[in-house]
């Protein structure tokens, strides 16, 4: 690490912190300093980075100075807690939570979707929901072509998207039941090892869970269209890593197979994944570790003359999480926006 910029991880020790220093070091981020902050508890621990060991320090208001970009996957509090101080540093803070996803004054950033909208930062850049990025980069192509007047999805997420505990929970669970025994839910409310649940994000008055909302507004923001007709189902799935989501879209007219296969062909971070002959499509293990989101099994709804049905699996961890972080903070270099100029008084 030499010339270049001053970077913070909160959450660096998370499942998410752990893909973001994966995705420094593999992209060549221009790196001057990484700073790796967490908890408490990890304080002092050791984390390689490019051959060198780099010693976590526990989170304080205190930790941002001369840090251009924090990097925040330590939940909801915590980025609350400390984006106040880190934007008041002069850092740029690139939030993964839900904290401020839905402030007016906060960019919501996919960047193949909406990378303008950056500019209007006013120190915090917000990650979306990663069932939202993942759809997000599938459908906006098509979108782009054809308005979608309608989206009907349904999600089977991994057990990634609760964090690193959570992947080891279920791995525990199945042990404890090949072994006779009864699994112990601790991180997740339900046991997930050969069982799943709807997704347990507390629920609204209109019977949707939070997780559910979140793809409902987020798409809404972040394709720019608040009239946008979505409506979800979230579930927990026994899967380690990646997101699957079955999606429904409805046009004004009917919306060719061969023209959406070509769109997802040419997309940028898509990957159409077909073989009709082989029955062959995205999978949840195919998806682990990939950039791209694995589209496929586009066809006609026979339901509607201008539906369209779809099959997605994206790597939660990855596209759905920390590269859309570090994405945006390569954005945020190439628009040379990391000054910033006006600090937000609601934060
Ligand atoms: P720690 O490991 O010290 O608990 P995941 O989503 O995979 O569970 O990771 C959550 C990340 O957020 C971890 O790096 C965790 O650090 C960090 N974290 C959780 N709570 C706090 C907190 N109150 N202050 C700072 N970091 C936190």
């Amino acid at each position: 690490m030499s010339g270049g910029i001053n970077v913070a991880i909160l959450g660096a020790t998370g499942a998410v912190g752990q893909e973001l220093l994966a995705l420094l070091e593999s992209r060549n981020f221009p790196l001057k300093n990484l700073k790796l902050l967490a908890s408490p508890r990890s304080a002092g621990s050791k984390i390689p980075f490019c051959g060198q060991e780099l010693t976590v320090e526990a989170v304080s208001d205190e930790s941002f100075a001369g840090i251009d970009i924090v990097l925040a996957s330590a939940g909801g509090s915590t980025s609350k807690k400390y984006a106040a101080a880190a934007v008041s540093a002069g850092a740029v803070v690139i939030d993964n939570s839900s904290a401020f996803r839905m402030d007016e004054d906060v960019p919501l950033i996919v960047p193949e979707i909406n990378p303008e909208a950056i500019a209007e930062h006013q120190g915090i850049i917000a990650n979306p929901n990663c069932t939202t990025i993942l759809m997000g980069v599938a459908i906006y192509p098509l979108h782009q072509v054809q308005p979608i007047k309608r989206i009907v999805v349904s999600t089977y997420q991994s057990a990634s998207g609760a964090g690193a505990r959570a992947m080891a929970e279920v791995e525990t669970q199945a042990q404890d039941i090949l072994n006779g025994e009864t699994p112990k839910p601790e991180v997740l409310p339900y046991p997930l090892a050969f069982n799943l649940f709807p997704h347990n994000s507390p629920l609204g008055s209109n019977g949707y869970c939070q997780e559910e909302m979140k793809m409902v507004n987020e798409t809404r923001k972040i394709f720019a269209d608040p009239q946008l007709r979505v409506t979800a189902t979230c579930v927990r799935v026994p899967v380690l890593r990646a997101h699957s989501e079955a999606i429904n879209l409805e046009f004004d007219q009917p919306f060719p197979i061969e023209k959406a296969q070509e769109l997802m062909k040419g997309a940028e971070g898509v990957k159409l994944v077909e073989d009709w002959e082989q029955n062959y499509f995205p999978m949840p293990i195919d998806a682990t570790g990939e950039d791209d989101v694995l589209v496929g099994r586009i066809r006609q709804d026979i339901s509607h003359a201008n539906g369209l049905e779809l099959w997605l699996c994206g790597d939660q961890i990855r596209k759905g999480a920390a590269l859309n972080a570090v994405q945006i903070a390569e954005l945020l270099l190439e628009k040379d926006l990391l000054k910033v100029t006006e600090v937000t008084a609601a934060i």
